[in-house]
């Protein structure tokens, strides 16, 4: 039989799935291992992709997707950015932000170029290093609070560097960042001729603070590359709706893999996004008055049980340590399934340096949560009577 590129065998099926994909085998399990939102999309939203199917053209669209729509994304950066992104040449519509990340690193990496990453983190980015030839550099954050800091940023770099990748706030942590923080970072990103991206797919999750987008930065707009969507904020993983904002040199290169990728983004979807950009800002805000009773509810469930666990101040997860019993998250969790039937992800999903952790998704009802916090202290009672 021919075989499959060689690089696929290093490419695994992800940790998140591998354990959902089990739950199954557990009737009456309580997953809290899927990123997203238990929300509906909004009406509105849904109504003008109702609409459009109705009235509009459903034919390819250009390219870099519907005109009304790079404007509403444009117009959105102008208003909470104050960043100006042309929507022609400087705005991409993606299919979900994965195609966006997938179609950027494309673009910029060539063979052996190191990207670097700071861990733990989102299990999406890897495999595409990995597959266009470029070498995964994990940035160990475990002994800085989750933080990438500026010297760690530093420390890191060498000649063969070609980006950093930095997702905030940050899966599996629940990490933000200070404007201070972003401060310091860019006065490194500053000194060295390489890209940035940031993926900010839960920019609108932030919990705590404002969100400190990398495109408040004009002064390195050269370099940087934001992936961002509406998977997250507006309750849409099933639309497929991302998009990348970045200087307009770098986004033909990005657009020209988009397009002989996917051609565009499904046509109802991005009709539907327009109206969430527009019409629906609203909606991250109050979608985040759940996640905070949530997160604040499992937190102080968490800490009771004598787990150590820091606050998260976005995103909706959150990473309790579980060293006290055990190293091995993948273990942990597999012990926990089958005992008390909580379905968590293992840290090291999100590279070595989230092992001794779980990740609790807080994106479901108080009841499930409730509930998987009882489970969990069940469990850990066993633990603790050994
Ligand atoms: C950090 C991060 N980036 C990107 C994605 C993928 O987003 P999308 O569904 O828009 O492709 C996810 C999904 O969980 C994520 O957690």
């Amino acid at each position: 039989m021919p075989k499959a590129n060689k690089k696929m065998k290093n490419i695994e099926v992800p940790g998140t799935r591998q354990f959902a994909n089990r739950v199954e085998e557990f009737p009456d399990a309580v997953d809290l291992t899927l990123g997203q939102p238990d929300f509906d999309t909004p009406e509105p939203v849904k109504q003008a992709a109702i609409d459009a199917i109705n009235t509009k053209p459903m034919k390819y669209s250009h390219n870099t997707g519907l005109l009304e729509l790079r404007k509403a994304i444009s117009e959105y950066y102008k208003s909470s950015c104050g960043a100006d992104y042309d929507p022609n040449g400087e705005v991409l519509v993606t299919v979900g932000g994965s195609e966006g990340i997938d179609g950027v690193l494309r673009a910029i990496i060539d063979p052996g170029d190191e990207v670097l990453v700071p861990a733990p983190t989102y299990l999406g980015y890897e495999p595409i290093i990995e597959l266009s030839g470029g070498v995964t550099k994990f940035v160990d954050m475990s002994e800085t609070d989750y933080i990438a800091t500026p010297e760690l940023i530093e420390s890191n770099i060498t000649e063969k560097t070609k980006a950093v990748l930095l997702n905030y706030p940050t899966n599996p942590t629940g990490v933000t960042y200070t404007k201070e923080q972003m401060d310091a970072l860019v006065e490194v990103f500053k000194k060295y001729d390489i890209f940035i991206i940031t993926d900010e797919i839960y920019g609108e999750n932030t919990l705590e603070g404002d969100h400190i987008s990398l495109a408040k930065y004009p002064e390195i707009k050269e370099k940087a590359i934001v992936v961002n969507g509406l998977s997250k904020s507006h309750a849409m993983t099933g639309w497929r709706i991302g998009y990348v904002v970045a200087h307009r040199v770098i986004m033909e290169d990005i657009t020209a893999v988009h397009l002989y990728n996917t051609i565009c983004a499904s046509i109802p979807s991005q009709y539907a996004a327009i109206e969430a950009l527009t019409t629906q800002l609203h909606v991250p805000k109050e979608m985040n008055q759940a996640y905070i009773q949530r997160r604040d509810y499992i937190y102080k469930r968490l800490t009771d049980m004598g787990l150590e666990v820091s606050k998260p101040t976005g995103a909706f997860y959150i990473f309790p340590s579980i060293r006290k019993y055990e190293e091995d998250s993948f273990k942990f969790a597999t012990d926990l399934l089958e005992s008390v039937h909580l379905a968590v992800v293992p840290g090291r999903s999100f590279s070595e340096y989230g092992e001794g952790h779980i990740r609790l998704s807080f994106a479901c009802s108080m009841e499930e949560l409730t509930e998987a916090a009882d489970r969990l202290e069940k469990y850990i009672k066993i633990l603790d009577m050994k």
